[in-house]
């Protein structure tokens, strides 16, 4: 296996770009499906600079993981979830999408043909970035002619620079993420650039970036990129996605996993005042696993959770690690092997 590794070094891997060797690639016409793909070696790719993409916003973007595990063994989680995911987002963003099938085949050929880039088991993973968008030429107002399906993959580590140390959430009252009837509930481009500027006045405050939560109308609704709950005795609750908030592949996955463990889970809206009566807060997401809330501030107040070691996001992710790792029986059938 270590011939795999190449001797790369993934002692301290963040979650930066680390360019891989293969992408993939696969395109088709406005009113055409997606046929055949290919890969090619990672690099730069033309664009027109009239793009749909370029001008209009119109593309979407997935994130998934591909694992090793002690027996050297390749899997991916859920992929089929992601793909859904970007139909779901195509047709609001009236693109033509890949197949489940053609979407997880993609996933599964980057991640195999970058196989020397997943990080030995526990010191990462190869995060698959696949994206869609309108890359034909158009001026007026319209869906773009053409269309790219590409993936790419990079290694990660831990996504947040504290490692697995309980979060400090800033959260923004000012800068909105998403408003009903938008695209918020989509995993749109568009959705992103937008909160960079609530992220940098966070950082600003001396928060990390990708800490900052998001209200609307005084609900708690996401934290950058990723989902939130809050646990109050045996109930454990998320903000009810109504088009304003991503429903994560993770959210979905823990939710399930509370419910087997004998937690009530509740979609609710919750307004911001109720976290300051939440025994645990935490967060979901591909790039984050489960991670700890352990203070958050808003309007210049300061709330902070008690740490141990027997908190119950903790339990929640032994048992999502434990399933892809492949140290609990997946019986579910969310583990993909690949190899
Ligand atoms: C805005 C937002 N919320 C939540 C999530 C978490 O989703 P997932 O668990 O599928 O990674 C993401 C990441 O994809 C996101 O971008």
């Amino acid at each position: 296996m270590d011939d795999e590794y190449g001797g790369m070094k993934w002692d301290n891997l963040g979650f930066g770009l680390m360019k891989t060797d293969y992408m993939y690639t696969m395109k088709c016409g406005k009113d055409d499906k997606f046929k055949q793909g290919e890969l090619s070696r990672y690099g730069n790719i033309e664009l027109s600079p009239s793009a749909g993409v370029l001008n209009y916003g119109q593309g979407l973007f997935e994130g998934t993981k591909a694992y090793r595990r002690e027996d050297g063994g390749l899997f991916l989680f859920r992929p089929q979830e992601n793909a859904i995911r970007m139909q779901i987002g195509a047709h609001r963003m009236c693109m033509p999408s890949p197949s489940v099938h053609q979407f997880v085949d993609a996933v599964k050929q980057t991640a195999l043909a970058n196989r020397r880039w997943i990080p030995p088991p526990g010191k990462g993973s190869l995060y698959i970035r696949p994206l869609l968008i309108g890359s034909g030429p158009i001026l007026g107002l319209a869906p773009a002619s053409e269309y790219t399906f590409l993936v790419y993959a990079s290694p990660v580590g831990n996504y947040f620079k504290e490692g697995t140390a309980p979060l400090n959430l800033y959260v923004e009252d000012e800068f909105h993420r998403a408003a009903r009837g938008g695209a918020g509930g989509v995993k749109s481009i568009t959705n992103y650039a937008p909160v960079l500027k609530a992220l940098s006045r966070a950082k600003d405050r001396g928060f990390s970036m990708s800490c900052t939560g998001f209200v609307n109308k005084r609900n708690i609704e996401e934290v950058s990129s990723c989902n939130i709950f809050m646990l109050k005795g045996n109930v454990i609750s998320t903000p009810v996605p109504n088009g304003t908030i991503l429903e994560g592949v993770t959210r979905k996955s823990i939710m399930d996993i509370a419910r087997d463990l004998g937690y009530q889970v509740e979609e609710r809206c919750i307004p911001i005042e109720e976290l300051v009566d939440a025994e645990e807060v935490f967060c979901t997401g591909t790039a984050v696993g489960v991670a700890p809330v352990g203070s958050i501030t808003y309007k210049g107040n300061r709330i902070e959770y008690k740490m141990s070691n027997e908190v119950v996001s903790h339990k929640l992710y032994s048992r999502l690690v434990g399933i892809q790792r492949g140290i609990i029986k997946d019986n579910k059938g969310w583990v993909l092997k690949i190899d």
